[in-house]
C-alpha cells in the first residue's frame, strides 16, 4: 500500500479491500480519486486471484462525504462531462463480475451514497449516515443517485431524500433496504471480510452469473429476465465447479471450487 495514494488497495488471499483515503476531507471524491478508483477496480476485475472486493473509507467519520464540492463549485459548462466520467467508473463497478461489498463506515453523502449504491451489497456501521444533499448546494445528484436510489428503495422515499437533502441513519437505511446489515464500527470491517471470504470460497462463475442475471434481468420484463436466467443456468451447468459442487454434495464432502 502507498501512504500517499487517495485510494488504497490491499489483496488478502482471495478478496481485496479498497479504501478511499482522503480522511482530512472525509474521503470526498475529487476527479483524480475517481479515476484512480476506476483504475484500481479495473485491475481487480482482471485479477483472477480476487473473487470479491470490499470498498470502505479511511478514518472513523466517513465512507465518502460526496463529490469534492471545491471542484463542483468550479464547473461551468463541463458539468455533463464531470457527471458522465464519474458515472462511467461507478457503472463499471456495478458491472464487475465479482461481488463488491460497500463497508460504509460513516457519512455516505452525495457521491459517497452513489458509490455505495453502485456496489452489490451494503453493510454499515451504526454511525453511518446516508443522503443525497446535492439540492442544498443548488445542484442534483450526478453519479447515478437519481436512478439507482429510486430503483432500490422506491421513488417516493428516494424523492424525499433528494428533495429535502436530509440524511438517514444506518438503522433507518436498513429499514428501507438501502443497507443489508448494521454493525458497530469495530465489527464492520471484520463482518465485511467474513462475507467476502465466504463469497470467495464459493463458485466464482456462479457468482458472476448471479450478478448478471439479477442486474440485466432487473432492467427488463419478467419473461426476458427469465430467459437471461435460463441461458446463464445453461452456461453454469457446463462449468467444472458445477460438477465439483454437485458431486461433493452427493458424496457428502466439502467442495473445493476451482473457478473453472
Ligand atoms: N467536498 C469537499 N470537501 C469536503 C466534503 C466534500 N463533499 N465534505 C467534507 N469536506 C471537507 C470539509 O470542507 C473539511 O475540510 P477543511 O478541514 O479543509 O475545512 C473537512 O472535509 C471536514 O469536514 P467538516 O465539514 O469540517 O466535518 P463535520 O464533521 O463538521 O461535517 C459533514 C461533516 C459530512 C456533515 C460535512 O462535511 C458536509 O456536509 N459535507 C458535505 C456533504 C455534501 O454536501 N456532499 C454532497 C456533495 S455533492
Amino acid at each position: 500500500m502507498s501512504a500517499e495514494a487517495t485510494v488504497l488497495s490491499q489483496i488478502k488471499d482471495s478478496y481485496a479491500i479498497v479504501t478511499l483515503n482522503r480522511p482530512d476531507k472525509l474521503n470526498a471524491l475529487n476527479v483524480e480519486t475517481v479515476q484512480l478508483l476506476g483504475n484500481i477496480m479495473s485491475d481487480l476485475q482482471n485479477d483472477d486471484q480476487v473473487r470479491a472486493v470490499i470498498l470502505t473509507g479511511a478514518g472513523p467519520k466517513a465512507f465518502v462525504a460526496g463529490a469534492d464540492i471545491k471542484e463542483i463549485a468550479e464547473l461551468d459548462g463541463s458539468g455533463s462531462d464531470f457527471a458522465g466520467s464519474g458515472q462511467q467508473v461507478f457503472r463499471a463497478i456495478e458491472k464487475m463480475t465479482k461481488p463488491v461489498i460497500a463497508a460504509v463506515n460513516g457519512f455516505a453523502l452525495g457521491g459517497g451514497c452513489e458509490l455505495a449504491l453502485s456496489c452489490h451489497i451494503r453493510l454499515a456501521s451504526d454511525n453511518a449516515k446516508f443522503g443525497l444533499p446535492e439540492i442544498t448546494l443548488g445542484v442534483i445528484p450526478g453519479y447515478g443517485g437519481t436512478q439507482r436510489l429510486p430503483r432500490l428503495i422506491g421513488r417516493s422515499r428516494a424523492l424525499q431524500l433528494m428533495l429535502t437533502g436530509g440524511m438517514v441513519s444506518a438503522e433507518k437505511a436498513a429499514d428501507v433496504g438501502l443497507v443489508n446489515e448494521v454493525y458497530t464500527s469495530e465489527e464492520l470491517l471484520p463482518a465485511a471480510e467474513k462475507m467476502a471470504g465466504k463469497i470467495a470460497s464459493l463458485a466464482p462463475v456462479a457468482a458472476s452469473l448471479i450478478l448478471q442475471s439479477v442486474y440485466e434481468g432487473g432492467e427488463t420484463d419478467l419473461d426476458s429476465g427469465l430467459a437471461i436466467e435460463a441461458e446463464n443456468f445453461g452456461k453454469v451447468c457446463n462449468t467444472e465447479d458445477a460438477r465439483i459442487g454437485t458431486s461433493a454434495f452427493l458424496e457428502k464432502r466439502k467442495p473445493e471450487f476451482t473457478g473453472k
